[in-house]
């Protein structure tokens, strides 16, 4: 593995230095995130140019497919390269109607944690996020019961680290008093900047906030300022967007994700651009 030229440079998370540029796999599930893949050679192409690429850091759930994108880890990537490091999130499973229900009793989380051992073939999880809230996304609420599962099963050796996500600040600092966490993972971009001072206060932390839907998820990101300052950069609004985020904050990690080899190499290729100050100045304003 090189992953000398990916843009973004490298991240200490807990004990494991990754690559800024990491890959989310809940696109390579089927479609809205259920069953298997129209492309299973496709899928797998993709986490093979994944670790090729140099890309350090992989975000995945059990609930994808469900039990799918994990599958599709494992029979891509095992035996797993040296320094790989593996983030998955408990906290819901899926329905027959391909629903998110929460699961997050005691019971829930352990089942969910030992399947995504079993599934990913791996005896420790590298980082397990506690995912809270619901599809809206972050819900007021104590995170303490659910959390504390994770925290025991930590102790028990089955996760190295462990993260928060789709949570509210207070939660989050809720769960920095009950145990050490590397990790935020919540919706942000370029139109959806609702966690700005959360990052910097992680920032000053050094912990790292991992946007979900950098990209804007299933309804791509869509501005004029956008993609005016992508066509005057004769580049994308996909790279712009992805920049951005890189140069938003050190502690930011990219997780951005598809189901299509191009793609990811083009956004590797994209993320690395630079944008001037006013360009920032420019791409600041759509959230405002
Ligand atoms: N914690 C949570 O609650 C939560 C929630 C949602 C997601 N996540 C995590 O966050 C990761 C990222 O989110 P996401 O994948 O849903 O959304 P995203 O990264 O914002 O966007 C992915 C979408 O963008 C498209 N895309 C990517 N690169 C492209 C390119 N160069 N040109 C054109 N289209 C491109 C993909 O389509 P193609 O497949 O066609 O490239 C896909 O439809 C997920 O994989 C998952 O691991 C976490």
């Amino acid at each position: 593995m090189s992953n000398a030229s990916l843009p973004g440079g490298r991240w200490k998370l807990g004990d494991s230095t990754v690559t800024r540029f990491g890959y989310g796999a809940m696109q390579l599930a089927g479609p809205w995130v259920m069953g298997p893949p129209a492309d299973h050679a496709g899928a797998v192409a993709v986490l093979r140019e994944v670790v090729e690429l140099g890309i350090t850091h992989i975000d995945t759930s059990g609930a994808y497919g469900p039990r799918v994108t994990n599958e599709l880890i494992r029979e891509a990537l095992q035996p797993y390269p040296e320094g790989l490091f593996i983030a998955t999130k408990v906290g819901a499973v899926r329905d027959t109607q391909g629903g998110w229900p929460v699961a997050r009793r005691p019971e829930d989380l352990r089942k969910q944690v030992h399947e995504d051992l079993e599934v990913l073939g791996v005896e420790t999880l590298d980082l397990v996020n506690m995912r809270m809230g619901n599809a809206e996304g972050p819900q007021p609420g104590s995170l303490a019961e659910a959390f504390g599962t994770l925290v025991e099963l930590q102790q028990e050796g089955l996760i190295r680290h462990l993260g928060v996500s789709n949570v509210t600040a207070e939660q989050v600092a809720e769960a920095q008093a009950i145990a050490p966490i590397v990790g935020v993972q919540n919706m942000y971009n370029l139109t959806h900047r609702y966690d700005d001072k959360l990052i910097d206060r992680l920032a000053a932390e050094n912990i790292a906030y991992v946007p979900f839907f950098p990209l804007g998820g299933f309804s791509p990101l869509q501005s004029e300022a956008l993609s005016a300052v992508a066509a005057r950069l004769q580049s994308t609004p996909m790279s712009v967007a992805l920049a951005w985020l890189l140069q938003r904050s050190p502690n930011i990690l990219l997780i951005a994700g598809t189901s299509k080899v191009a793609h990811l190499r083009d956004n590797v290729a994209g993320a690395g651009l630079s944008l001037s100050a006013e360009d920032l100045v420019e791409l600041d304003r759509i959230s405002r």
